[in-house]
């Protein structure tokens, strides 16, 4: 423990302009020193240091302390730690007062729980460390971290080591030194099943995994070499003092040279980690091959805005690299990503190359998330416009979640010009979605309207799924929903063709024909329903394209929204009859056809609703002559209606 004197002595040195200047530039302001705020984003500083007071205080977030604060606050440092940081720059020798045995066991005691595992990990990294090092056993851990080509320095900064193959080697060891059993279960270092001695990691190369004050939450174990059985890597159960959505792997030995870079690299793995330190490149840190979370983006965010993806080369990687993408952008933060050339991973790629080109390549072949989203689909996309269209709806979806207006309007821009759109159509569909989230979010504070407003939601999404699935009787009660499927249909095979009683004709026609004196209800659906009319009647039939570019952002922006639904009924038929691509029309005529008969149902029964009405009005009324007219309108429909019914599957 520091004495109290020490700790008198260093916070009668520790000047705030001097601590607090290590991180943040100050300019000199009268008596007072001035920067920007490290603890908020801003772009005129209202960051503010008192010499004379020797405090900081920011009048625009609020943060406010001493030097000793700061440190706590800024670098996430413990007292004792940031004590030890300020005695260090002032050459102030620490005075530890000693401790007995006794003291020691009680002290063990007296510390929380929290503090006890910490202590607890703490061994166990030296005694997996120095079990590598000096144990006849461990030395086959040693060995596999040289053939990986790891240094000597390396393995001493990440406190690498090795457990056991001895069942209870470490808990035994553990015990003897006074360590409870409870605790280390606890920690997960030992099995957590009831009177077990036995460890939790055993035989395998150990990755200490360390808070940002460089305290060992939790480990990493590597099996060496393969075997197709167990695990590759088997981790420290979430506990107290590891939540594992809220550490990022490396952090604590990176943190400066990501602030000094003022770039967070972002690697998934513990060695790519270790390998790039070992290569020079400090600014990396892994998310140990989870989806980024939150809690982990603000870790970094604290740091630097500026967050570089660096993703291994194969299909998975690609995808990892975009999961939590949005998550970025919607912490204000800059986002890239890098995709390595397949196999490589960051480890295995600054082997092969070195720092140099590897820093190269990065910079070289970093793009940010829109030109990467879209150049990753693109040549899918292009060959198919609803592939595109998914895609320009889900970089809206990206873009809507950036808060900065400004880097809004760029992504948009650039989106429209990779995309040839009008950008009034992407702006208009981007401020769509901001203005429903604004609107959920206030909903989301009304708990009662939460609740009406799940309840929504989830009807119109199940109708929205059935109705291309099995039960799509289910949505036919949901007039906007059927008429939709019609408008859908139009744009999405509207010029194809399709063979109607030996006759080639377009699905268009087909579908005109089919709902000849029917008007369109849904008063969304009305402008474009009418535009497919007008054209077809001039001579005109058209493809998707044509609507998702259309110069009418009523109906581009229609288009993009129905086109980018997923077209899950010939999906589903896909994966079940598994059906090839030269089959694929026949499908979606039926499917067409499917669709036609629940619309043209709908109607009819509607009709029959309303005719049953007017029979019991003109009944009552003894009306007669009206009631034959009527009770002959109720045969037609009722006829229509099975005839509606038997008619599916007559199209081909
Ligand atoms: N991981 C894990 N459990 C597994 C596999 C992976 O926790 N069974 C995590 C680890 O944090 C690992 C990261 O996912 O570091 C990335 O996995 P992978 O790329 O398979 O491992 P590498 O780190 O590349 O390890 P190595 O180079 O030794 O194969
Ligand atoms: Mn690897």
């Amino acid at each position: 423990m520091i004495s109290v004197s020490t700790i008198q002595k260093i916070n009668d040195e520790a000047r705030v302009e001097d601590i607090v200047g290590e991180f943040v530039t100050l300019k000199k302001r009268g008596a007072n020193l001035q920067g920007l705020c490290p603890f908020h984003n801003e772009k005129t500083p209202s960051f503010n240091v008192s010499p004379a007071k020797n405090i900081y205080k920011c009048f625009g977030c609020g943060k406010a302390g001493g030097p000793l604060n700061f440190l706590m606050d800024y670098q996430q440092m413990s007292y004792p730690d940031a004590l030890r940081y300020v005695a260090k720059k002032y050459g102030i020798e620490i005075e530890e007062t000693e401790r007995t045995d006794e003291e020691k066991q009680r002290e063990l005691e007296q510390h929380n729980l929290t503090e006890s595992i910490l202590i607890a990990n703490t061994a166990a990294q030296k005694f997996f460390t120095d079990y590598m090092l000096h144990n006849e056993n461990g030395k086959i851990g040693l060995a596999y971290f040289k053939e990986r080509g790891f240094l000597t320095s390396t393995i001493e900064k990440f406190q690498l080591g090795f457990a056991p193959d001895a069942g209870d080697a470490f808990t035994k060891h553990a015990l003897q030194n006074g360590y409870q059993l409870d605790i280390l279960k606890k920690a997960g270092l030992t099995s957590p099943k009831e009177n077990s001695t036995y460890d939790f990691f055993r035989n395998r190369v150990m990755f200490p995994i360390h808070n940002l004050t460089g305290k060992v939450v939790a480990f990493g174990g590597r099996i060496m070499g393969k075997d197709e059985k167990a695990p590759k890597y088997v981790n420290t159960p979430e506990s107290e003092v590891y939540i594992k959505s809220k550490v990022l792997y490396g952090l604590f030995f990176s943190k400066n040279d990501i602030r000094k870079k003022d770039e967070c690299l972002l690697v998934e793995g513990y060695t790519d980690v270790i390998s790039l330190h070992q290569n020079g490149i400090e600014n990396v840190v892994a998310s140990s091959g989870t989806a980024l979370t939150q809690e982990q983006i603000r870790l970094v965010k604290r740091i630097t805005s500026n967050i570089t993806l660096i993703y291994d080369g194969d299909a998975a990687g690609i995808k990892a690299a975009l999961r939590g993408t949005d998550l970025i952008l919607e912490e204000g933060m800059n986002v890239r990503i890098v995709v390595l050339p397949a196999p490589e991973d960051p480890d295995s790629y600054v082997r092969k190359v070195g720092a140099e080109d590897f820093q190269k390549y990065v910079q070289q072949n970093k793009r940010d998330l829109i030109s990467f989203k879209t150049s990753m689909l693109a040549e899918e996309a292009k060959q198919d416009p609803i592939q595109k269209a998914k895609l320009i709806r889900e970089i809206i979806e990206s873009i809507a979640k950036i808060p900065d207006q400004i880097q809004r309007s760029v992504y948009i821009k650039q989106s429209s010009q990779l995309f040839d759109m009008h950008e009034q159509i992407l702006i208009t569909e981007v401020n769509k979605l901001r203005r429903k989230r604004v609107k959920e979010a206030e909903q989301a504070i009304n708990p009662e309207q939460q609740l009406v407003q799940a309840a929504n939601e989830a009807q119109e999404q199940k109708a929205l799924a059935d109705i291309h699935g099995e039960q799509l009787n289910e949505a036919s009660g949901n007039l906007p929903l059927l008429e939709r499927e019609v408008v859908r249909v139009l744009m999405e095979f509207g010029s194809w063709q399709l063979l109607v009683e030996e006759t080639m004709t377009t699905v268009t026609a087909f579908v005109l024909a089919e709902l000849e004196g029917l008007e369109i209800q849904t008063p969304r659906l009305q402008k474009t329903y009418g535009y497919i009319k007008s054209e077809f009647a001039q001579g005109n039939v058209h493809d998707e394209k044509h609507f998702l570019q259309h110069d009418d952002i009523e109906v581009a922006s229609l288009a993009i929204e129905i086109l980018a639904q997923p077209y899950s009924l010939s999906e589903n038929w896909w994966n079940k009859y598994q059906v090839v691509v030269p089959e694929k029309r026949n499908i979606f005529a039926r499917d067409i056809q499917s669709v036609l008969n629940h619309y043209k149902r709908h109607i009819t029964t509607e009709e029959i609703k309303k005719v049953n009405a007017a029979i019991k009005k003109a009944s009552e009324e003894g009306n007669e002559e009206e009631l034959m007219n009527l009770l002959k309108d109720h045969r037609l429909l009722t006829e229509q209606k099975k005839e509606i019914s038997k008619n599916s599957g007559t199209v081909i």
